[in-house]
């Protein structure tokens, strides 16, 4: 298994881009499945994520083809209508496979899907958009069998604004008859770009973006080519990763927009951020002051870059207060940053953390992919090294890391350990 070791102390400097979204990428794969011609998306990361999710669409019957990070997807041929367990226990986002598979042919198999353990992760919002849609879903030995035959719009209301909930039912209804209107949306970004993507094959929705979105369906889907926007979240983490190690570097291919929340904050505990219409340009050369934050969905602070600001507040000045409103179980990094030396006390979904003049060097663990990014990020500053195991999460969501960090001045390294 890999360790990352890390020399803390090292401030960062230089340029670099950010490829296209880990969470938008996921979706537009899924959207895939419904396409009769061949789609390229470009600037994709090679994360295990969107790798395992490609091996899904291969074993559907769809070509998978890399040229350098352009991907492209051919699925107009399919075979199969299950998603295979092995891929769908890995990845939550195979969930939202079962929509366009639906769609497309009209039957679907699936398990419920794995991912990050932070949170019970229920899929009642996705089984009961779908069964609006007239679309049979039974619940059978672990497995869900669907059946689409008859499926028809109608109008949805989410009980909360389920991201994947929202991408599946607008996937599921993209190719029903009639219209569909999806009421208390998810308003993220990446819905926003997977409605234009869907509309640029020829489909017909409005409303991404706002809490309202109204799908007409549409007989077939052709092919495209599509931007994906890009990764906020590995923007607001390289952003905080600045805010704790010091120094200035400019990130390019960025949606100034899309980490509004992550910027405002930053920008507060002293950080200098000059935001341009791609990219933006941060630096912090003081000791920073600790943040409050409450995690909510878009365009709220999100709760994907919550780990990261524990990291930042616990070597920051001042105490900072931590509410995780969105998954039950994502304070899991909390241990190990208290490993390093952090003072944080934990109280349900609120975290305390009182900043230290200094964090430690420690053997640490990632429990999941933000997590285990927040650990780096703490490492960065940490005196002596600090090597973390468990890197596969972090492999989920950040290509290379190690190296992204390195570039800019970190002393990061990968090694292999023989468990
Ligand atoms: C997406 O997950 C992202 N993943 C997550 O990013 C992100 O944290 C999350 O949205 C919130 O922004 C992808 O896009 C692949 P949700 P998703 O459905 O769709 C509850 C990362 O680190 N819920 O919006 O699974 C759920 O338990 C990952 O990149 C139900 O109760 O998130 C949670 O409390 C982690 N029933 C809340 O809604 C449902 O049927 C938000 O979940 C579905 C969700």
């Amino acid at each position: 298994m890999d360790r990352l070791l890390i020399n803390g102390g090292h401030r960062l400097e230089g340029e670099l881009a950010v490829h296209s979204a880990k969470n938008c990428v996921l979706a537009l794969l899924a959207a895939c499945v419904l396409a009769t011609r061949p789609v390229t998306l470009f600037n994709c990361p090679k994360i295990t994520d969107i790798i395992n999710m490609t091996k899904i669409i291969e074993a559907l019957g769809g070509k998978i083809f890399w040229e350098k990070d352009d991907l492209t997807v051919d699925c107009s041929v399919l075979t199969g209508n299950e998603i295979p367990s092995s891929y769908a226990k890995e990845i939550r986002s195979s969930l939202f496979l079962m929509g366009p598979i639906i769609g497309r042919l009209k039957h679907a198999k699936a398990v419920f899907p794995g991912g990050c353990d932070i949170g019970i992760r229920p899929i009642d919002l996705h089984l009961k958009g779908l069964r609006a849609l007239n679309i049979d879903i039974e619940e059978t030995g672990g497995f869900l069998y669907c059946n689409g035959e008859n499926a028809r719009g109608n109008d949805i209301h989410l009980d909360f604004p389920s991201v994947g909930a929202t991408e599946n039912i607008m996937m599921a209804a993209v190719l029903a008859k009639g219209k569909t209107t999806i009421t208390n949306a998810a308003k993220e970004p990446e819905i926003a770009a997977l409605q234009k993507f869907l509309n640029k094959m020829g489909a017909k929705i409005a409303g991404a973006g706002s809490s309202t979105i109204v799908i007409e369906g549409v007989k077939k889907l052709d092919g495209c080519e599509f931007e994906p926007i890009p990764d906020r979240i590995v923007a607001g983490t390289l952003m905080t990763a600045v805010g704790i190690a010091g120094g200035e570097i400019e990130i390019e291919n960025v949606v100034p927009e899309h980490i509004a929340a992550i910027t405002s904050k930053l920008v507060k505990s002293s950080c200098k951020v000059r935001a341009f219409c791609d990219r933006i340009v941060i630096s912090s050369n003081l000791r920073t002051k600790a943040v409050d934050i409450e995690t909510s969905p878009y365009p709220a602070f999100p709760t994907d870059m919550q780990a990261q600001i524990m990291a930042f507040d616990a070597i920051s000045e001042g105490t900072g207060i931590i509410i995780e409103n969105i998954f039950e179980t994502r304070f899991k990094h909390v241990p190990d940053l208290r490993r390093m030396g952090a003072d944080i006390t934990v109280h349900g979904d609120v975290a305390v953390v009182r900043g230290v003049r200094k964090l430690y060097g420690a053997e640490v663990h990632a429990s999941d992919l933000r997590g285990g990014s927040a650990l780096v990020l703490a490492g960065l500053k940490a005196e002596g090294v600090t090597s973390i195991s468990g890197v596969g999460l972090i492999d989920r969501g950040y290509e290379s890391f190690e190296k992204t960090l390195s570039s800019l001045g970190a002393k990061i390294q990968r090694i292999s350990v023989n468990d």
